[in-house]
Order: C-alpha cells, then structure tokens, then sequence
C-alpha cells in the first residue's frame, strides 16, 4: 500500500522537532493527517488478545505508532516517563480516562475525567497533567485506531494498579514495524 501521506507527515513532523516550535504544530499536524488520510490503514493490525502497538517511524526526537484496539480492550494506567504524548483518532470513538498521579501506593485510584474523541480529534497528555488510560468508546462496536506521537520515544513505563495504586514497570514494545508483523 502506498504510504505518502504519512511518510509525508513524518517529515512534517521532523522538520517541527527540528525547529524552535518543536512540537507546538503536532496537534495540527496530526489532525490534518487523522482528518484527511486514510494510508495508517497498512499499519493497522488487530489481535484478539491485547491492543497492538505498530511502529511507523523512531528517531531520537519521537516515535509515530498505530495503535489497533478491538472492543474491550485497553491499555493499563499508565505514565509517560516524563515525555510529551499526542493521540490522534484514526478510525472509531477512543475513550481516555485520567487519573491524578498518586503519590504513593495508597489505595484505589479514582478517575478525575473521561473524554471521547472522535476521528480526526487530537488528545495531549505528559505527567505534569496525570495518569491515563485508553480504550475504544462503548459506542465504538467495532474498536478503534489512534496515531500516537511520543516526543521523546521511551521503552519502558509505570502501570498503576487501580484498586491499590502500586507501580509495576512495563516493558513496551512493538507488534509491527513499518507493517511487518514482528515474532
Ligand atoms: C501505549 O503506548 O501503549 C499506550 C497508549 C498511550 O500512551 O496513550
């Protein structure tokens, strides 16, 4: 499948971490892309057991990954190592949950908001502002895809147990890279 259009905004986005602005444009480069295109679809691979992660581009600056989740699934409460996260919505209804960041393992988390963002809608998230987690929105039968932008990449993060709060760290990987769909 031909991937112009996101190739294209890969180099958008080098040009933007490369320049003063360094990421003030992500959300509108992101929407564009999420509102207008449709070639993540050879990115886009779905697994029965868990959400995928499927790379599109690493560089030192940020990672570009399409993230396939079927209805009922979602991703555990998590940080973002103190790096700055944009969600882009490909396909679906996605539904973020936040959560204060605790300050020690002291019992059940509670939600402090929940939105649902639509295709071609752009969330923000960094620790500063908490914890979050992601899943497709009941609405959304059929599951949901995002376009997740990671500035600077990290490979390992905090899960928080919502009934007790205490931290496991998690290893995160790829399921796909650039469409190959890794052992
Ligand atoms: C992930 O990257 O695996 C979870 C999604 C997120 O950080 O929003």
């Amino acid at each position: 499948m031909d991937t112009q259009a996101i190739d294209a905004l890969v180099r958008s986005l080098q040009d933007e971490f490369r320049s003063p602005s360094n990421g003030a444009r992500a959300v509108e480069l992101l929407g564009e892309y999420a509102r207008t295109q449709n070639d993540w679809r050879a990115f886009a691979l779905f697994s029965d057991q868990h959400y995928t992660r499927n790379l599109v581009v690493r560089e030192p600056r940020f990672e570009l990954m399409v993230l396939c989740w079927s209805a009922g699934q979602e991703s555990a409460i998590h940080n973002h190592e103190g790096q700055d996260c944009w969600m882009a919505v490909l396909d679906g209804e996605v539904e973020e949950v936040r959560f204060p960041m605790p300050d020690g393992p002291r019992g059940p988390l509670a939600a402090k908001g929940a939105a649902t963002f639509r295709a071609g809608q752009v969330a923000f998230i960094r620790d500063e502002i908490g914890l979050h987690l992601v899943r497709p929105a009941r609405t959304s039968a059929s599951g949901g895809v995002t376009l997740h932008l990671y500035a600077s990449p990290y490979d390992e993060c905090n899960c928080y147990c919502p009934d007790t709060g205490s931290v496991t760290r998690k290893r995160l990987g790829y399921h796909s890279v650039r469409g190959r769909v890794l052992a």
